[in-house]
């Protein structure tokens, strides 16, 4: 039986997961190397179809079981979030709107085993080379949580971190956002920024550290909103920076003011080795995980799980802010053609003249990082490639349906901008207006008998 009051922890969530279908974990028994092999794994298994998370119980000898692949099917952020995975989008965006403060703790299982100083070593963690361009080997599940310099609001945002010593990691804050910004208040001051690096959490922990909004607000009090229930910390043991007591693994450190080093090339959802780095510096002053710690990956490049992670909030985001203004919004999705960051897909149910350029236009303006929009009637199915392709091919005439934008801001990682500007093309595939033909359906009660068969016949 589940036990409801039981914190929210990733290896709760990984037995609720594997009691419900046990096929979407795959334990791997056999030793495999520290450097490329768990991610040729995963890559490999994406390649045939297949998407559990993969549990590497002996990766080189480590005490640490590797867990990755969490979030590479889009059921198990419904099943973190606790909705209906057809409902995950709207909720997602619902939940995040609610807030709930957190709870200080004395200590809990992450304080099991403390290094401090001189006992920091980050050899003890398995962490792993990923792609051949990777520099060196990357934590890439780093969810960092610092202090906003000026207000003490705190903020839980995704960085790389390459491993450079024993307590030196390389780090980049290239997508200038909050953490970007902390780091330049601290810097001008001449002060570090202490930072918390949570390795291994329950997913919403994870969902928090992909949330975007104003910077006046506390994530951790967002975590809490999206779990229903408050985010249980403890006060840092080197650091002013409070962290979950039921994550895996923390680190605690500080984001050197005035120091850069080389940092990258590192294999990016865009499918390349990126080379972008702000080349920030931290230096790492504690360790502290659980007894029998699970250390949490995520495989970058253009994994489906690195690429959902960035689909799912984007989504979310991008289909409240159109559905404020125009109801008739009935889905958005990011495809991984699309690297989940560069194209979007809209649907909008019968659009009036002219209203699918001022939904691309919206979406550009919501999100700087796309650079082509497809608007497309409600009956296209927006998560299916072909789909859209099939109202592009059928729906549009390239002379009246596209505009291009030149020289918008655009993603500084799409390895194609032209120093930080990028084309950005609309493409208005729904139905001409006036007389139009019908598309072809089947008879209702035709598709349900034919299911049926299907399924005796099939399962
Ligand atoms: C797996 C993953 C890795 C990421 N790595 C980085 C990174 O190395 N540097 C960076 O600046 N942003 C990175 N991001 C993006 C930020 O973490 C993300 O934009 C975050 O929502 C920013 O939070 P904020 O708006 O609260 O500052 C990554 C995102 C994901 C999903």
């Amino acid at each position: 039986m589940p036990d409801n009051d039981a914190p929210p922890t990733l290896r709760g969530f990984l037995a609720a997961l594997e009691a419900k279908d046990p096929a979407s974990i795959w334990r791997v028994g056999e030793r495999v190397s520290l450097d490329h092999d768990v991610s040729a794994v995963v890559m490999e298994m994406e390649r045939s179809g297949r998407d559990p998370v993969l549990w590497f119980e002996d990766v080189a000898g480590f005490p640490f079981p590797v867990v990755t692949n969490v979030f590479g099917a889009r059921n198990r952020f419904a099943l973190g979030l606790g909705v209906p995975p057809e409902q995950l989008i709207r909720e997602w965006g619902a939940k995040g709107r609610e807030r709930i403060k957190p709870v200080c703790r004395e200590r809990g299982p992450v304080h099991d085993v403390v290094r401090i100083g001189p006992e920091v070593d980050l050899a003890s963690l398995p962490i792993m080379q990923h792609f051949a361009c990777d520099a060196g080997r990357y934590i890439t599940n780093a969810i960092v949580v610092a202090k906003d310099p000026d207000t003490g609001v705190r903020n839980a945002s995704f960085h790389r971190m390459l491993v450079k010593g024993r307590n030196r990691l390389g780090t980049s804050l290239h997508s200038r956002r909050d953490l970007w910004n902390y780091a330049g208040r601290a810097e001008e001051r001449g002060e570090d920024i202490p930072v918390a690096i949570v390795i291994g959490a329950h997913p919403v922990f994870t969902f928090g550290g992909l949330w975007k909004g104003p910077i006046s607000t506390d994530e951790y009090e967002v975590i809490g909103g999206m779990m229903g229930r408050p985010l249980e910390i403890a006060a840092g043991r080197t650091i002013p920076v409070e962290a979950p007591v039921h994550a895996e693994i923390v680190l605690e450190g500080r984001i050197l003011a005035g120091t850069r080093e080389p940092e990258g090339p590192f294999a990016e959802f865009t499918g390349y080795a990126s080379k972008r780095s702000t080349e920030h510096v931290i230096e790492v002053s504690a360790i502290m995980h659980r007894r029998d710690a699970l250390y949490q990956d995520i495989i970058p490049g253009i994994s489906d799980e690195h690429t959902s992670l960035l689909a799912v909030p984007q989504e979310a985001r991008l289909l409240a802010a159109l559905h404020d203004h125009y109801p008739n919004v009935t889905d958005v999705a990011y495809p991984k053609s699309g690297t989940c960051r560069l194209h979007a897909y809209i649907a909008v149910r019968r659009p009036a003249p002219g209203l699918a350029r001022l939904l691309a236009a919206t979406a550009f303006g919501d999100d700087l990082s796309l650079k082509l929009v497809v608007v497309v009637d409600d009956d296209v199915d927006v998560h299916n490639d072909s789909d859209v392709l099939w109202a592009m091919a059928t729906r549009m005439q390239a002379d009246n349906d596209v505009d291009i934008l030149r020289n918008g801001m655009g993603a500084i990682l799409d390895p194609s901008n032209r120093d930080g500007l990028t084309a950005k093309m609309l493409i208005d595939a729904t139905r001409p207006h006036g007389d139009f033909p019908e598309r072809h359906t089947l008879d209702p009660a035709a598709l349900e008998r034919a299911r049926a068969l299907i399924r005796s016949h099939f399962g």
